[in-house]
């Protein structure tokens, strides 16, 4: 397999213009409307600036839901949440996420999406509809950047290692407990029992190596014991939590932010409860998470600031 190396060279668009908003990840792009027939040398821009910043964020876009729809389409098959599965649906359909106070926020822990299926998605892409008057972030951590940061026997260890995911317990009792409905709980784990998938996952486009970490959906480390498992995990996820790994973006009405799911973990910092947020996300299909150690190990930049817990 070849991998694009052109996110190494200097960074240079003709269609786009490209700011960024952290050292780790994280830009915002102008000087196009997502919510136009985008040219194929626009949207190859955009996805390359998406390749190299993992997350990229458009200000004010007046987006329907079909325009979201018709977006993510550019990257793939948009994906039928598995949720909306169960309940019946057979066409790709965006997820309205409203938080209030008989709702409450459920995504504040760290996480990439729906991580507990055998192909996870690979891009989101999540516009706010409704932003409280305070609050409300969602922030993003680079897993690349984070693991880039671990030193060379901790990533030979870790290098190869498996984790299991599962939708069971938390994700199924958030789900009841946002929607009201505890029958969804034995549905979800009839259909969806677990799987497991590397802990270091190589970027299937990118080739870069990625901390495959997933709170509430991964449980343990395949082969190792209760004490093990948990102290390599407590670690790894304090380690993502360095907000030098990070990027925060403060909601407007209309912002439409996409990101890499292979590349990054995020939360939606649930500091506006009791206020209303909604925000609309649909995603796109990925393929199955794999670890290969015949790609040669490129870090994204050197490291040179130190642990700091
Ligand atoms: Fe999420």
């Amino acid at each position: 397999m070849t991998f694009s190396s052109s996110i190494d060279a200097e960074e240079s668009y003709d269609t786009i213009q490209v700011s960024r908003i952290g050292g780790s990840l994280g830009a915002v792009i102008s000087g196009v409307d997502p919510s136009d027939d985008l040219t194929d040398q626009q949207f190859s821009e955009i996805h390359e600036a998406l390749l190299r910043h993992e997350v990229i964020f458009f200000r004010n876009v007046a987006m329907s839901a079909e325009a979201q729809l018709e977006l993510a389409a550019r990257w793939g098959q948009p994906s039928i949440y598995p949720v909306q599965a169960l309940m019946g649906a057979t066409e790709p359909q965006l997820s309205v996420i409203r938080d209030d106070a008989d709702s409450l926020p459920s995504a504040d822990n760290w996480h990439t999406d729906v991580t507990w299926i055998e192909a996870p998605p690979k891009v989101a892409l999540l516009q706010a509809m409704v932003v409280p008057p305070y609050g409300g972030d969602t922030l993003w951590c680079s897993i690349t950047s984070a693991y880039d940061a671990l030193s060379a026997p901790m990533r030979a260890m870790i290098d190869g290692l498996e984790l299991h995911h599962s939708n069971y317990p938390q994700f199924c009792t958030a789900m009841a407990e946002k929607s009201g409905s505890w029958d969804l709980v034995p549905l979800l784990r009839e259909a969806y029992p677990g799987v497991n998938h590397p802990l270091v996952r190589t970027h299937p486009e990118t080739g870069r190596r990625a901390l495959y970490l997933a709170t509430n959906f991964h449980q343990c480390v395949v082969g190792l014991n209760e004490a093990e498992s948990t102290a390599l995990l407590d670690f790894l996820m304090r380690h993502i939590t360095q907000p030098r790994f990070h990027c925060r973006w403060s909601w407007a009405e209309g912002d439409l932010a996409i990101w890499d799911e292979r590349s990054t973990n995020h939360r939606g910092v649930s500091d506006h409860y009791p206020e209303v947020r909604e925000v609309r996300r649909c995603t796109v299909d990925g393929d199955r998470p794999y670890f290969d150690p015949s790609v040669p190990y490129r870090p994204k930049a050197p490291m040179v600031p130190k642990a700091a817990y």
